[in-house]
């Protein structure tokens, strides 16, 4: 799926564009007031102290800029950054070889750290606690566990699965910084910076246009701002403006709501197909032509998440916005609202919906 291009991930080549579009302190990071200013009592406390900071933690949804947050964190420090993650953490030797080699305030980036092995796990919680790791010489009976000191370093995490992080390893973080969704209108100061920074020229419509589009995601915002600033370069007149932009999203198929095809396809077998439901996921994906786990892990947590699809113990439902957003007039019976909404919904990848019978 990775030519989706309303994808929340990124590839080798496009992180390698976004790290160009990267805002590197926080006075230029846009948007996630709380984060930033509750981040900046903390590192400004640490400077104060001349010493490092905290260990920090961010979470959220892809794209939306913890690895720019960690990056921000050492710059602010002043410290060197170095930089791994939970999946190439697949032993405690791997996680003793990086912290030994640590200088005194240096900044280790772990991301994706809820993916790393338990062993390595407890190693850190020591470390980051006392700053010491236990290096294990010996086997069986008579192995002894030789104490090495550690130079005291900012851990700094990011997680897309906080829920995932074992209570133990989550309470030795300092701080953490939950990153939320952006605003369209935070989304359009993403899209001023980063037109200047690529030298485009964006009209004020032009970026609210593709703000709206980004699905509250900066990394989205920007990948958009590429696509129509080729279509402006090859069709239009160079500016990136209402009319190009419209153009260009009509022919990538991604609407004014930023769905795409998939995401339309969904909705559209879920209304036309099955009156709105219930449908349980596997007949849903069948008819769509997509596996299950697409549907599920690519889907349908935007469509949740704007209110476009409901999740219920008896399979998906159309909520009243599925149905005007597709221009349709839902039948007298179908499923809406309130009745529904099942507190389950809340957790919506616990739920394991039944085929409807009869
Ligand atoms: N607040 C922001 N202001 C400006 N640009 C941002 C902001 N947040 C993210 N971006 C841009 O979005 C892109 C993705 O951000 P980043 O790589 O930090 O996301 P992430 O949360 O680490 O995603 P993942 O979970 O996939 O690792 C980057 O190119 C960055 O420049
Ligand atoms: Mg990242």
């Amino acid at each position: 799926m990775s030519e989706r291009l309303v994808t929340t991930g990124a590839d080798e080549r496009e992180r390698a564009a976004e790290s160009a579009l990267r805002p590197h302190g926080l006075d230029e990071f846009v948007g996630q007031k709380v984060v930033r200013e509750q981040l900046s009592l903390v590192l400004d406390a640490a400077k104060a102290r001349q010493a490092p900071s905290d260990h920090v933690l961010f979470s959220g949804p892809p794209g939306l800029g913890k690895t720019t947050l960690a990056m921000i964190v050492a710059s602010e420090m002043g410290a060197p950054l170095r930089q791994s993650s939970g999946p190439a953490i697949q032993h405690a030797g791997d996680l003793a070889a990086v912290l030994s080699s640590l200088d005194e305030g240096e900044v280790l980036f772990l991301d994706e750290i809820h993916r790393m092995a338990r062993p390595a796990e407890e190693m850190l919680y020591i470390a980051m606690e006392d700053f010491r790791v236990d290096v294990v010489v010996g086997k069986g009976a008579g192995a002894t566990a030789i104490p090495l000191e550690l130079p005291k370093f900012t851990l700094v995490g990011a997680t897309t699965r906080a829920g995932l992080l074992p209570a133990p390893l989550r309470d030795r973080f300092g701080f953490t910084g939950y990153l939320d969704f952006y605003t369209p209108e935070e989304l359009v100061q993403v899209l001023r910076r980063s037109a200047s920074l690529l030298g485009v020229q964006l009209t004020a419509e032009g970026a609210a246009e593709i703000g709206g589009r980004s699905r509250g995601t900066p990394r989205i915002a920007n990948r958009l701002l590429r696509r129509v600033r080729d279509w402006a370069q090859v069709r239009g007149s160079g500016i990136v403006d209402r009319n190009a932009a419209r153009a260009a999203l009509e022919v990538y198929e991604v609407d004014e709501r930023g769905l795409d095809r998939l995401d339309r396809a969904v909705l559209d077998a879920l209304c036309r197909r099955f009156g709105g439901g219930p449908v349980g996921l596997s007949t849903l994906a069948v008819v769509v032509g997509e596996e299950a786990e697409t549907v599920e892990t690519v889907a349908e947590p935007f469509l949740v998440r704007e209110g476009l699809l409901g999740r219920t113990p008896r399979g998906r439902i159309a909520l009243p916005d599925t149905w005007a957003h597709l221009g349709l007039t839902p039948p007298r019976d179908a499923p809406v609202g309130a009745a529904w909404q099942l507190p389950l919904d809340a957790d919506p990848a616990g739920v394991e919906p039944q085929e409807p019978t009869g």
